[in-house]
């Protein structure tokens, strides 16, 4: 089990943001958190890498309570992609890869060959070769997510927490990206932890899903099991038609009407 979160409760001050969270993210699967604005997504994701602290429950990380595991170490086994990022401007992709590989350098040290050999193997991984030394500012938002991604996976994670990877770009940049996400998963055994926006995309690449409803998981399954119109109307107050994609061996569904 790559992550178990058992009993969770996070609260924002008084207000109490999420509440009895109990999930499993087996090792090796793809799993999409879903959920309407302010349910609690992003909360979440910070809770399961413990950027937040929880107010109680626990988050065990191969087994392991994430509270007792140092930083550093928590860094080389997961990566997070947040869904707000702050760099400064004029750095490059390169360098921004390099910051992937600072767990692991020991106190003091610089980046060795085999750093050096990772951030290129990131770099190529994510199909960024022709644009290492382009400043990330520049790049369009399709190629600044795969330079994220590369830094990520210059931390050589087991896990990748992805926080709306796909906002704000355009649906052939959505596609790339959540295609590289499969791609890394399979060809590295990549456990990923995403949140979605798009209900059809996270059941197309998901193995699993929760859904998160006013801090709490409302439902979770397999996407057959959760693209049903009972749920998308109870969650998502849309009528929806649901339709089998032979293509790609998932359900999908047209929203008709709000209710
Ligand atoms: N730093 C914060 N302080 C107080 N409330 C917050 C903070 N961050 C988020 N919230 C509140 O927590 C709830 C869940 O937020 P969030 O996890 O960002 O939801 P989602 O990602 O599903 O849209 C919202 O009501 C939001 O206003
Ligand atoms: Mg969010």
């Amino acid at each position: 089990m790559a992550i178990e979160a058992v009993n969770l409760k996070v609260n924002y001050g008084n207000k109490e943001i999420l509440r009895n969270i109990n999930l499993h993210i087996p090792d090796k699967e793809i799993v999409t958190i879903i959920g309407p604005n302010g349910s609690g997504k992003s909360t979440l994701i910070k809770a399961l890498s413990r950027c937040l602290k929880v107010t109680e429950g626990t988050v065990n990380l191969y087994g392991k309570n994430i509270n007792n595991i140092s930083t550093k170490k928590i860094a080389q086994k997961m990566a997070i992609l947040p869904q707000v990022k702050n760099i400064s401007a004029d750095i490059t992709v390169e360098n921004l890869v390099s910051y992937g590989r600072y767990p692991h350098l020991r106190i003091g040290k610089r980046l060795n060959m085999e750093d050096k050999d990772i951030i290129s193997w990131a770099i190529e991984k994510t199909g960024l070769v022709d644009l290492r030394d382009r400043h990330v500012a520049t790049l369009s938002g399709g190629e600044r997510q795969r330079a994220w991604i590369a830094m990520a996976l210059a931390q050589k994670p087991k896990i990748l927490l992805l926080d709306e990877p796909t906002t704000y770009l355009d649906v052939s940049y959505q596609l790339e990206v959540l295609e590289l996400v499969k791609e890394l998963n399979k060809s590295l055994n990549l456990t990923v932890v995403m949140v979605l926006h798009d209900l059809n995309q996270a059941a197309r690449y998901s193995d699993n899903i929760f859904v998160l409803n006013e801090g709490e998981i409302f439902e979770w399954g397999n996407p057959e099991n959760i693209i049903r119109s009972t749920l998308l109307k109870d969650i998502f107050r849309i009528e929806s038609h649901i339709y089998r994609d032979e293509i790609n061996d998932c359900p999908y569904f047209i929203p008709y009407k709000v209710i």
